[in-house]
């Protein structure tokens, strides 16, 4: 088991991406918090752990909220004794909030600036003196390919993402010599909760997308979980500042010129 005694804590970790990693870090040994904003899907997450056996408790928390992100690490301590691993994953997720940018109501800006990129200048700001005391930690952001380019209509989450990747690198730089070590993590399109709600499995942006990823398929969250496992562990002790796309190779270019149909259009001569 890889991390056999750590104790980590996951944000907004009710669903998606946050339950797959807390499920997958819990099995390898880890006890686990888990938090959201939504106590349902929360308790889910934790019922699942321990049917399999693992150890979990729920902390409900809107992670913008600065005392409650600090109860939540003392929660942490006072529950489990230590704090080793931190995901920071909320992020504000309303496509119906999509908008050219002079369109973007203030109120979702600001909502957007406070649940993606406060909480997690938060998650840092009360974890890190947590680690310290037990020699360091690790704290591992979820970013996203649309923090690494731009988007139609989406700068309220995009510039969230972009900052979320820089802010990674300035802490790495910040403390790296007291063993803390953070990295980025920009998912592609990943099946979750947040997608399925916007997009049923007939919609046409979905196909499109899936056309557009060079795998073909979307990702799954178990995947992304994957990845957190191996940079939480000791085996990535060396990766430090990355931002590391797992995307079915997205980011690889988005053939804008495709040479191929160019090439099979003029034929070759
Ligand atoms: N799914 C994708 O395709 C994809 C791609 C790139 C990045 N991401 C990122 O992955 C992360 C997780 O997304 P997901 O797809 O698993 O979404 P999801 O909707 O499945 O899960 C998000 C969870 O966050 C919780 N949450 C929302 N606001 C909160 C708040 N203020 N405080 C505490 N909890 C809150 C929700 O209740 C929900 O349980 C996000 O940061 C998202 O931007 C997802």
């Amino acid at each position: 088991m890889r991390l056999m005694n750590r104790v980590a804590l996951l944000t907004a970790s009710g669903s998606g991406i946050g339950r797959a990693i807390s499920k997958r870090f819990a099995r390898e040994g880890a006890k686990v918090v888990v938090n959201d904003i939504n106590v349902e899907g929360g308790q889910k997450t934790v019922d699942l752990i321990k049917e399999e056996g693992g150890e979990g408790l729920f902390f409900e928390a809107d992670v913008s909220d600065a005392t409650k992100m600090e109860e939540m690490v003392h929660f942490t301590l006072a529950n489990f004794g230590r704090l080793d691993i931190l995901l920071n994953n909320a992020a504000y997720l309303d496509f119906q909030g999509a908008r050219p940018l002079t369109e973007v109501s203030i109120e979702i800006w600001d909502r957007a600036i406070a649940v993606g990129l406060r909480s997690y200048f938060l998650g840092y700001k009360f974890a890190i003196p947590a680690m310290l005391k037990n020699g360091g930690g690790v704290i591992i952001n979820i970013s996203s390919v649309g923090g690494m380019e731009g988007a139609h209509w989406y700068s309220h989450y995009n510039c969230v993402k972009a900052a979320i990747i820089n802010l990674t690198k300035n802490v790495a730089l910040d403390y790296s010599r007291q063993n803390i070590r953070t990295v980025c993590i920009c998912p592609g399109t990943i099946e979750t909760e947040a997608i399925a709600k916007f997009f049923t499995s007939e919609h046409p942006f979905k196909k499109m997308r899936q056309n557009m990823i060079p795998i073909g398929r979307i990702g799954r969250p178990e995947e992304v979980a994957n990845l957190a496992l191996f940079l939480a562990s000791d085996e990535a002790a060396f990766i430090n500042g990355a931002a590391i796309p797992i995307d079915g190779g997205i980011m690889s270019g988005k053939f804008v010129y495709n040479f191929k149909e160019i090439i099979s259009s003029i034929g070759n001569k």
